[in-house]
């Protein structure tokens, strides 16, 4: 049996279409017209058990619709959704033991209980033993790294912290399937990682896992399946590798520089392929290449052959960027093309 199984989901959002003012509330009143939109607009999706799937797309697209609809706070406009066998919004707290869930904007913690507190309300309502709550936890506590934030309270956790708290909880009973919304949106880069290599973990043991994020790095590291969506449509369902190598190759490495080149030919010279450009006044420099062509660190090498780094950082394509670029592609190659010249 498939974990998720939508099809041809649809939620319609009705939004009063009203005048500005006061004037526009009052005509509302007596003369009611809505704006539909459909954030969610015919999503056909089969997810196994123990798959890992980004589920990506740019801002407005749907994501957290899905995300709602899959746990049942949303009721879908048309189209069923079962989760694990069962219809979520039908049976919303059966449905809760099958699944965790982080909303990374938000959290699922009480702010002035500390984190333990917390936990233990979530062992009471989950209706865990002893035991199995405290096989859980010690886990949890042991790979997330939150054994010394257990006694503060929500409120006074950092992000990254409180995000780390928040996984824990979404995952205390041990659900077989988790949704994670954003859940490293804000953090810093040695966070990141950290929560990539606990989220491997959870995939290494068999959960099923729906992750949405705008972070490349997250899915490359996590997921093997990418479902790209846009305006509430699938837009790409497949394998991962594939996308990235087509249409978010380029890597930018921006570095902080000790002191002005006296010239960027000699870097140029020696990656062949890649884009050299000043920033900063000739303080600092960006370079774009191909990960398949050259490493960061030939990168950082052929910089440094010709002035001090002081800092760097590499950014990765945003989805947005990938989004459009799969559309140009489309474009490029589909019959309304217009003739090579
Ligand atoms: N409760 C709501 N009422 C009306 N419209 C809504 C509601 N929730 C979402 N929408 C609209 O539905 C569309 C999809 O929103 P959704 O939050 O699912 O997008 P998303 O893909 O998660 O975006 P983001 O990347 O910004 O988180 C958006 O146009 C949004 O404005
Ligand atoms: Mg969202």
């Amino acid at each position: 049996m498939a974990r998720i199984e939508a099809d041809d989901l649809r939620k319609v959002f009705r939004r009063p279409d009203k005048g500005p003012g006061l004037a526009g509330s009052l005509r509302h009143l007596v003369d009611r017209r809505y704006t539909e939109k459909a954030a969610v607009d015919g999503i056909s999706l089969r997810v196994e058990a123990g798959e890992a799937v980004a589920y990506v797309g740019p801002n407005g697209a749907g994501k957290s619709t899905t995300v709602k609809l899959l746990t049942g706070i949303l009721v879908p406009t048309s189209g069923e959704v079962r989760v694990n066998g069962i219809v979520p919004h039908r049976h919303r707290i059966e449905n809760a033991r099958n699944i965790g869930v982080v909303f990374g904007q938000r959290t699922s913690l009480w702010w002035d209980l500390p984190v333990r507190d917390s936990l233990e309300l979530l062992r009471d309502m989950h209706g865990l033993g002893a035991a199995e709550y405290r096989t859980n936890l010690d886990r949890l506590v042991e790979m997330l790294g939150i054994g010394d934030i257990l006694s503060s309270t929500a409120r006074r956790l950092s992000l990254g912290q409180r995000m780390r708290a928040d996984l824990a909880a979404a995952l205390l009973h041990d659900p077989p399937i988790v949704y994670l919304d954003e859940p490293t949106i804000g953090l810093d880069i040695e966070v990141k990682d950290r929560l990539r290599a606990f989220l491997r973990q959870v995939v290494a043991d068999g959960t099923t896992l729906l992750l949405t994020t705008h972070d490349l790095g997250d899915i490359e590291d996590v997921c093997s399946r990418l479902v790209i969506i846009d305006r509430g449509r699938i837009v790409h369902d497949g394998g991962l590798r594939q996308v990235i190598e087509t249409y978010a190759r380029e890597r930018v490495m921006h570095a902080d520089l000790a002191t002005r080149p006296a010239s960027l030919a000699g870097i140029a010279t020696r990656l062949a392929g890649a884009t050299v450009t000043e920033e900063r006044d000739g303080l600092a420099l960006a370079v774009a290449f191909d990960p398949l062509a050259h490493t960061a660190g030939d990168v950082l090498t052929a910089i440094q052959s010709e002035v001090d780094v002081v800092d760097l950082r590499i950014e990765e394509p945003a989805i947005e960027d990938v989004v459009r670029r799969m559309y140009a592609g489309q474009l490029a190659t589909g019959p309304d093309a217009p003739p090579a010249s």
